[in-house]
């Protein structure tokens, strides 16, 4: 995340090493953006070029270089030409951008930068609801990524349970949620681990083969309401018919750019 100097993401410098070590998430370079870790895949995250990191980490963490990459900040991940947004009465601007009253953000490099459909799609849906059917006394975001959603949730007053199992997304959460003043609670984990989530609002916006395995599961379905998204109009019938025969039954669908979002209530306890 953002760190004086710096202000805004301008060229990312990404170095790939294979394997992880605990202390790479808090290097010390001022130039340091994050630690991404996936599987058994570390990548490090800079403002500026690193040409000696390869042998240091090498040398002080064990890990093996596999790659580097310079990248525009705006062409990373889902696109990052950011602008300020707005969901009802609600703006979203990122940090460098923010005005007063706005939800202001640092999109880091992780997933939930505000650009991708399936996020404006979850905000979207998340406001509808609540006007039909909140408030909501919990919420859980699952799958946080830089935490938009709970932002939202926070703001319209409900107790938030965010989580990810990118540490760099708890921490880019975390962050964000204390740079608008807002509670939440952030977890490292697999989401699964969380099950069964009772009651309250289940926002996942997901791969899609990971929401079909949580949709078949029992201990998933076990909240009142579900906004879900992360799967494209293609792959919606597959979604559909795991639904089919459930308790949960379809409230509002959304679709923008091919990607859908479904809104979906319980009907049996
Ligand atoms: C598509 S992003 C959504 C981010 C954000 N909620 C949004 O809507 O913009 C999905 C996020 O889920 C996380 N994720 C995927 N599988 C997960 C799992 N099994 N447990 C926890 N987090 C997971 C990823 O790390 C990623 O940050």
């Amino acid at each position: 995340m953002l760190k004086p100097p710096y202000d805004r993401y301008e060229t990312l410098y990404l170095y790939a090493f294979s394997g992880t070590h605990p202390a790479l998430r808090n290097l010390s370079d001022p130039d340091f953006i994050g630690c991404w870790e996936e599987e058994d895949l570390t990548v490090l995250f800079f403002h500026r070029e690193k040409p000696a990191l390869p042998e240091r980490i090498k040398r002080e963490f064990g890990l093996d270089f596999e790659l580097s990459a310079r990248v525009p900040y705006t062409e990373w991940g889902e696109g990052r030409d950011l602008e300020p947004f707005t969901i009802g009465p609600f703006t979203f601007a990122p940090v460098w951008q923010g005005s007063p009253g706005a939800l202001i953000y640092d999109p880091g490099v992780v997933f939930g930068s505000g650009n991708h459909p399936t996020t404006r799609l979850m905000l979207e849906a998340l406001w509808e609801l609540w006007q039909k059917a909140g408030p909501f006394e919990r919420i859980y975001d699952l799958g946080c990524g830089s935490g938009l959603l709970s932002l939202l949730a926070s703001r319209l007053g409900a107790r938030v349970l965010a989580v990810d199992r990118n540490p760099l997304c708890v921490s880019l959460t975390r962050h964000n949620l204390a740079l608008n003043r807002l509670e939440g609670e952030v977890l490292e984990a697999d989401l699964r681990t969380l099950l069964p989530l009772e009651g309250g609002l289940v926002l996942a916006n997901l791969y899609k083969g990971l929401l079909v395995e949580l949709l078949g599961l029992p201990s998933f379905l076990k909240a009142e309401y579900y906004i879900l998204s992360g799967f494209t109009s293609s792959m919606e019938g597959e979604l559909r018919a795991v639904l089919a025969g459930g308790p949960l039954r379809i409230m509002a669908r959304r679709e923008k750019e091919g990607w859908v979002c479904l809104t979906l209530a319980r009907t049996e306890k």
